[in-house]
C-alpha cells in the first residue's frame, strides 16, 4: 500500500470511529465499568457497505453493553490528523487480565511522559510494572564519578509506588550508555567503580525496585559465544558477571536479580546458549541471580518459532531462575502486505510470544519496550534500521494512544486463548 493508500485508511478509520463515538454517546454509555468482552473493530480495507454493516451490528450490540460497558475509553483522545495506525475500539485493559494469569505486564518510559496526563490515565490502567527507559543507565544516574542524578529516575519510582504498580530497574552494568568517564578507566578501576555504582545505586532504591537487570548484554552477536569485544567489562574477565550480583544482593537483598539480553530468546543460537550456560554458572556458584530477561526485540525478518522460545523459557524455569519478556516490541516495517495485514500478524506475532510465556508457570512478566509508536526507541532512525524499513509501529498504542491489535492478540494469549 501507497501512502495514498495508507491515508484512506486513516480516513476510513477515523471514520467509523467518529460513527461510533456519535452511538455511543447516544445510548450515554459509561466509562467506569470495564467490558469484560472485546470486541474488535479492526481497520480493514473494507468497502462502504462492509463499514455500514459493522456499524449497524454494533449498533445492535450496543444496549446490551449500556450498563456495564465503555464503548469509548475514557483516556482516548480525539484522533490526532495524520495518525497512521488501525486501531481496536472499545477493548479492555491490560493489567486485570494480566493479573487473571498471574503475571505481571509492563512498560518502559522516559519520565518526562509522566507530564502527559494521557499517560499518568493509560500507564496505571494498563500496566503494573514500570521500567525507566533510560534514566537508571550509568551515564544519565552517575554521570561523573561519585555525582548521582536521580530525579528522573525518583520520578518514575514514585509514580510506581503511587499506582500501586512494582518498579523494573534497568540497568547497572551495561557497555552501552556508560558514562565516559567509566568506559576509560583501567580494569582495577573499572571494577572498583562498578562495584561502587551498584552498591549506591541499588542501596538508593533499596526496598523500592522489585527487580534489577543487574548485568545487561554481556554476551557477543554472532557465533563465538564468549562475553562482547566492545564491552570494557569483559577485560575484567567472566566473573565481573559474579561480582556484579554479589554487590547488587548485598546492596538489595530482597531484589531479585536479572541477567537480561538480546537475541537470547530461542534456543540454539550461539549466543542463547552461551546465555543459557552463564545462568546456570551462577546458578552453580551460588550466585545470587534470581532470573533471566529475554528482551524480546522481534525482528520478524528472522525470529525464533514461540515453540522454541517457550522451550528456552522452560530450561530456564528448570535451573530454579525466573524468566521475564523485559524490552518486548514488534516492528511491522518489514511485515509484507497491507498495514491491515502488517498489524495483523503483528497481532499474531505478540500473541504467541505471550502464549509462550503464559505456558511457563515462571515467567512471571512481560515488558513492552515503550508505551505508544511514537515513543518507541525505533523512531530513531540509527535505531530503526536495524530492524529494516519503517515505520515500524512497534508498540501496543498508536501515537493518538489508541489501542492497536496487538493489544487483543495479548489480552487473548493472557486469557489463555
Ligand atoms: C534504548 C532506549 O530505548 C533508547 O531511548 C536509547 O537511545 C538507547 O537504548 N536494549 C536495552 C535498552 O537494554 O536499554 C535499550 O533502550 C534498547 C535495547
Amino acid at each position: 500500500m501507497g501512502r495514498a493508500g495508507a491515508r484512506y485508511l486513516v480516513n476510513q478509520v477515523n471514520r467509523e470511529r467518529d460513527q461510533f463515538r456519535a452511538s455511543a454517546a447516544s445510548y450515554g454509555t459509561c466509562c467506569d465499568v470495564r467490558l469484560p468482552t472485546v470486541i474488535a473493530m479492526t481497520a480493514t480495507t473494507s468497502t462502504a457497505a462492509a463499514t455500514t454493516s459493522r456499524h449497524r451490528a454494533l449498533k445492535l450490540l450496543l444496549p446490551a453493553f449500556t450498563a456495564a460497558s465503555c464503548l469509548i475509553q475514557k483516556a482516548a483522545p480525539a484522533p490526532e490528523s495524520g495518525s497512521t495506525s488501525a486501531v481496536v475500539s472499545p477493548v479492555a485493559d491490560l493489567r486485570p487480565a494480566a493479573e487473571a494469569a498471574h503475571r505481571r505486564v509492563g512498560t518502559a518510559l522516559m519520565s518526562g511522559r509522566l507530564d502527559d496526563p494521557r499517560v499518568r490515565t493509560l500507564v496505571p490502567r494498563n500496566f503494573d510494572s514500570l521500567t525507566p527507559e533510560n534514566e537508571m543507565k550509568w551515564e544519565s544516574i552517575e554521570p561523573a564519578p561519585g555525582v548521582f542524578s536521580y530525579a528522573g529516575a525518583d520520578k518514575l519510582v514514585a509514580f510506581a509506588a503511587a499506582n500501586g504498580m512494582r518498579m523494573r530497574g534497568h540497568t547497572l552494568v551495561w557497555h552501552s550508555q556508560l558514562a565516559p568517564w567509566a568506559r576509560s578507566l583501567p580494569p582495577a578501576e573499572l571494577r572498583a567503580a562498578m562495584v561502587k555504582h551498584i552498591r549506591a545505586v541499588a542501596g538508593r532504591y533499596r526496598g523500592k525496585i522489585a527487580a534489577w537487570d543487574v548485568v545487561n548484554e554481556a554476551l557477543a552477536d554472532g557465533p563465538s559465544g564468549e562475553l562482547r569485544g566492545d564491552s570494557p567489562f569483559t577485560a575484567l574477565g567472566p566473573t565481573f558477571i559474579d561480582e556484579a550480583f554479589r554487590a547488587a544482593h548485598e546492596a538489595d537483598p530482597d531484589a531479585q536479580l536479572f541477567y537480561n539480553d538480546y537475541e537470547i530468546e530461542g534456543e540454539g543460537s550461539a549466543k542463547s546458549e552461551a546465555a543459557f550456560a552463564l545462568c546456570k554458572r551462577l546458578v552453580e556458584a551460588g550466585v545470587p541471580i534470581s532470573g533471566v530477561g529475554l528482551q524480546m526485540h522481534v525482528d520478524p525478518r528472522h525470529w525464533p518459532p514461540a515453540a522454541s522460545i517457550q522451550r528456552n523459557m522452560a530450561r530456564y524455569a528448570g535451573l530454579g531462575l525466573r524468566v521475564e519478556i523485559t524490552e518486548m516490541d514488534v516492528p511491522v516495517g518489514e511485515i509484507p502486505g497491507t498495514l491491515d495485514q502488517k498489524l495483523q500478524r503483528q497481532r499474531e506475532i505478540a500473541h504467541d510470544i505471550v502464549a509462550a510465556c503464559v505456558a511457563v508457570e515462571r515467567c512471571t512478566a512481560i515488558t513492552f519496550w515503550g508505551l505508544t509508536d511514537r515513543d518507541s526507541w525505533l523512531e530513531d532512525p540509527h535505531w530503526g534500521a536495524l530492524r529494516g524499513r519503517g515505520p515500524h509501529r512497534a508498540l501496543l498504542f498508536d501515537g493518538a494512544y489508541r489501542p492497536k491489535p496487538i493489544v487483543l492478540g495479548v489480552l487473548d494469549a493472557l486469557a489463555g486463548h
